[in-house]
């Protein structure tokens, strides 16, 4: 008989959380095949904090290692020698990372390290600029280069892995874990004391965290919201904001106080998934938010220059406006307005999976058993 295969889950940030939840959920449930456990580094305290909780999720270790605007040399520093301590006291058979953070490159790097197998969540995802978006591209090639089995959301995604060498029997398309996590979340009668506000007036949720997107660029942003809710009262923006000080501190001498536009804190998951479900459009440069709008039938404005979501432009479900004040004026009244672009945009569409990628990913680690006893 077999015996179980020890497998630890590591991530950092709010988004990894919100995508390893399901995977965590799927293993779990198999007890018989699978021994999980569930490490954070803690590059994100109250926005994984939230996460953790909303699910219910308590991790077996914690390496506490956020800091007030802290740099990605430190970060990495301290996330690497966590992962040491905790590898090597555990020997997990394999660790999975998910996405492009330092906390997935740092310990991914950390299990190679210890020569520990690595199953990398997400994989495959490319711009091919080094700097676009900083540091996610490279921390994803660099995750690529060290992990053993990548777990490719899309086939777009695999083929970038096979022009990059990887071996072709370790890439599994799975679709993206964040389409699972939307089905545990999203539900009809949802209600909420800002939404009641709002009531039949339009709304655009606003998210914007992405480092090149901090200085310039976040003020031709800040000017394009004043702009749009000046151009109609019946305009409303709501705009969750990411803790990160240099983004808050922008947002709060540019936006605050203004009339329409409500600056809140960071919303649990489960709220921000049925905002933006309730929202007439949104305007982003995140990541995940560009992979779960499509599912909701939400158009999406994407606040870059360059997106590695080609799969949601390709479909019409995303918009790629860049951060130039006049377009993204022009982009977010076409939608307000219900011309024609919102009724192509609103269509819902699945490009990043049909919601069962978790028990995907957990067939394919029994699969390939052998690979890592
Ligand atoms: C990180 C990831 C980015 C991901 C984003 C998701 C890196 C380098 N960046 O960016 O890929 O898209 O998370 O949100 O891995 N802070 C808090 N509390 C929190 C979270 C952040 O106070 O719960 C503040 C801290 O001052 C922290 C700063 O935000 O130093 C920046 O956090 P950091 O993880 O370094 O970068 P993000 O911009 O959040
Ligand atoms: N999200 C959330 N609360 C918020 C804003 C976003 O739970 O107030 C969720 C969102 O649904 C998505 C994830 O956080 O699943 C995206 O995180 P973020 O934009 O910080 O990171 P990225 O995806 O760009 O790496």
């Amino acid at each position: 008989m077999k015996r179980r295969l020890k497998v630890m889950t590591v991530f950092g940030t709010r988004p990894e959380a919100i995508k390893m939840v399901p995977v965590i959920a799927a293993l779990k449930e198999d007890v018989g095949s699978f021994h999980t456990t569930v490490v954070v580094t803690g590059q994100h305290r109250h926005m994984l904090d939230q996460v953790l909780t909303t699910f219910q999720i308590k991790p077996d270790c914690d390496l506490a290692v956020m800091q007030t605007g802290q740099d990605l040399t430190n970060l990495t520093a301290l996330i690497l020698q966590g992962m040491q301590r905790v590898f090597q006291t555990e020997r997990p058979d394999i660790v999975l990372v998910q996405g492009d953070t330092t906390t997935t490159f740092a310990a991914s790097l950390a299990a190679f390290y210890e020569k520990i197998a690595i199953g990398h969540i997400e994989a495959g995802l490319r711009t091919d600029r080094k700097y676009a978006p900083f540091p996610e591209e490279m921390n994803r090639q660099m995750t690529s280069v060290l992990a053993d089995i990548h777990f490719a959301p899309t086939k777009r995604a695999a083929a970038h892995l096979e022009i990059g060498n990887r071996r072709k029997d370790s890439i599994v398309v799975t679709g993206n874990t964040a389409i699972d996590t939307l089905k545990l979340t999203v539900r009809g009668d949802y209600t909420h004391p800002l939404l009641q506000k709002i009531g039949d007036n339009r709304f655009l949720l606003l998210t914007v965290h992405r480092r090149e997107n901090i200085g310039e660029p976040l003020q031709r942003i800040f000017r394009a919201m004043k702009e749009i809710v000046m151009m109609d009262r019946h305009v409303h923006v709501v705009c969750p904001l990411h803790l990160n000080p240099l983004v808050r501190k922008q947002a709060d001498a540019m936006l605050r106080g203004v009339e329409r536009i409500h600056l809140i804190e960071p919303l649990s998951v489960r709220d921000f998934h049925n905002f933006m479900a309730k929202a007439d459009a949104i305007l982003t440069d995140s990541g995940g938010v560009q992979e779960e709008a499509p599912s909701l039938g939400v158009p999406v404005l994407v606040l870059r220059d360059v997106t590695e979501r080609v799969e949601g432009v390709e479909v019409g479900a995303l918009k790629l406006v860049g951060t130039e004040e006049a377009r993204i004026v022009e982009m977010a009244s076409a939608l307000l307005n219900k011309h024609a672009v919102y009724e192509k945009m609103r269509q819902v569409r699945h490009p990043y999976g049909d919601g069962t990628a978790a028990h995907r990913i957990a067939k394919a680690l029994l699969q390939r058993y052998d690979w890592w006893i």
